[in-house]
């Protein structure tokens, strides 16, 4: 049999199939197979006959590495989120939806980079470079010299950066509108976008500049072309928000070089993004404490402390299967959650509609939330509004017993900053039986989630404070 010429590669997944067909069989997507020739990459390299090897010195651990000074962007949220600046030789992905602001983000960042005397350069491929410059001016950053050209070459990019003085930063927006010529598909097609981000990689290792490639995401949030990208550079991160809400989230998704779970809150406003010091504050704006089915969740994002409202809507459903349907959280934990509350806090659920919001557009994937989701959901059924002073965190388990999060000081801490003063949550490990107070916080230690309704079921009937109970 004849070797297959070209290959049909998945534009979703990166699978690659030897003959054309209407559902990719590895991610089940619907015509996502595009034809493309095979590259010119390692496969062609190893047709050519291989080359002897070069003979390379082996180093040990021990040896002798300064670490390049990272690059401060002055901008407190995106160093943040970079783990203490750029690093000089690395590769940053950012992906995001169109129009969620990553341009305005990155031309902030380069004015500010450029202002400290470094030399920046931004490479529009979307964008004409009179475009990148209106909005430039509309930001006020005119006077910072940034280098700009719109161009999709690979090969032109890294021939103009390779001339001048080595630049200590370069943007490419978007990896998806460059093409390299070592790839003979066109350009948008997975192969391209693979070949020319290894191109753009290597010349950030052998040049040390660090490289931000911006990238586009799929409607399921992906980085749209190979997830092959996202392994191949040092670090990834994502910009999220909604059009609903004026902030954004820069969120890290992989870092080689710091943490992962750090969050840069930005605000967008006429005069570009703004950072957001205090995002509690931006969070808990507009709450309404007075209505039923809404609790603070005291929140860890990385390592900083974030407040959020987790709201519930819980009513009677006219349906056979009742609707379940949840914003900002998973619907499997939901789903968990709530047959905790069925089985261990005889909470009737089954015949009820299920509406969970996290307000303000926010995610949160921490299990640590789950006893706030389920006060808000108790809270609901009950009709029984919960104390405006209150901040809910901690895991709750199959068996219904609530388990201790992490970071409980911090929690407390920016809870008592932000007015709150009473915390219902696990005792931690180091803490007594007693409620005693934690940073001027009032414990309500909780070990069942039985202890939760209880003291819901009482707030219902007078309006009490939460106290002790036994489990039921
Ligand atoms: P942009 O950075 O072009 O998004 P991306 O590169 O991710 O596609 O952002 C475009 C959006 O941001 C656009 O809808 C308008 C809004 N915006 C503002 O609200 N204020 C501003 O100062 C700027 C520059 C943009
Ligand atoms: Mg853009």
């Amino acid at each position: 049999m004849a070797k297959p010429r070209t290959s049909f590669i998945c534009q979703n997944c990166g699978a690659v199939a030897s003959r054309w067909q209407g559902k990719c069989e590895a991610c089940n997507e619907w015509n996502t197979l595009v034809e493309e020739a095979p590259s010119a990459g390692i496969g062609a390299l190893a047709a050519r006959g291989a080359r002897k090897g070069r003979v390379f010195a082996l180093e040990g651990l021990t040896g002798e590495s300064k670490p390049a000074p990272r690059l401060l962007s002055g901008m407190a949220e995106l160093d943040r989120v970079t783990g203490g600046g750029f690093v000089p030789g690395s590769v940053l992905l950012i992906g995001g939806e169109p129009g969620i602001g990553k341009s305005t983000l990155l031309i902030q960042a380069c004015a500010a980079l450029a202002r400290r005397g470094e030399r920046v350069v931004y490479i529009s491929g979307e964008e004409a470079a009179a475009q990148v410059r209106l909005r430039a001016e509309r930001l006020g950053l005119c006077d910072a010299p940034v280098e700009l050209a719109a161009e999709t070459s690979v090969e032109d990019i890294i021939a103009t950066l390779s001339a001048g003085r080595r630049p200590a930063l370069v943007v490419i927006d978007s990896i998806q509108t460059m093409w390299t010529e070592t790839a003979e598909a066109t350009p948008g097609t997975v192969t391209q976008v693979r070949c020319a981000a290894q191109a753009l990689i290597r010349y950030a290792k052998l040049s040390g500049a660090c490289v931000i490639l911006v990238g586009h995401v799929t409607k399921d949030g992906q980085i749209a072309g190979p997830r092959v990208v996202e392994h191949m550079v040092d670090a990834v991160a994502s910009f999220e928000g909604d059009g609903a809400h004026h902030f954004r989230i820069l969120r890290n998704v992989k870092n080689r070089f710091g943490p992962t779970d750090e969050i840069g809150v930005f605000e967008m406003t006429g005069a570009g993004l703004s950072e957001v010091a205090n995002p509690s504050a931006l969070f808990l704006a507009g709450r309404d404490g007075s209505a039923p089915g809404a609790a603070v969740f005291a929140g860890m994002e990385g390592t900083r402390p974030v407040l959020v409202e987790i709201q519930a809507l819980v009513a009677p459903s006219a349906l056979g299967t009742p609707r379940r349907a949840v914003v900002g959280w998973d619907p499997n934990r939901l789903s968990m959650l709530v047959a905790v509350l069925e089985t261990h806090g005889r909470v009737r659920l089954g015949q009820h509609d299920i509406y969970l919001n996290v307000a303000g557009g926010v995610k949160i994937s921490e299990p640590a939330a789950d006893l706030a989701a389920a006060a808000a959901l108790v809270s609901s059924l009950t009709g029984a509004v919960l104390p405006h002073d209150t901040v809910f965190f901690g895991e709750v388990g199959l068996s219904g017993a609530i388990r201790p999060a992490p970071h409980a000081n911090p929690r407390l801490k920016e809870a008592a900053k932000l007015g709150f003063a009473r915390a219902a949550a696990p005792p931690g490990p180091q803490e007594g039986e007693a409620g005693g107070k934690i940073a001027g916080i009032a414990q309500r230690p909780v070990r069942h989630i039985g202890e939760v309704i209880a003291d819901i079921a009482a707030l219902g009937r007078g309006g009490v404070a939460p106290r002790a109970r036994a489990a039921s």
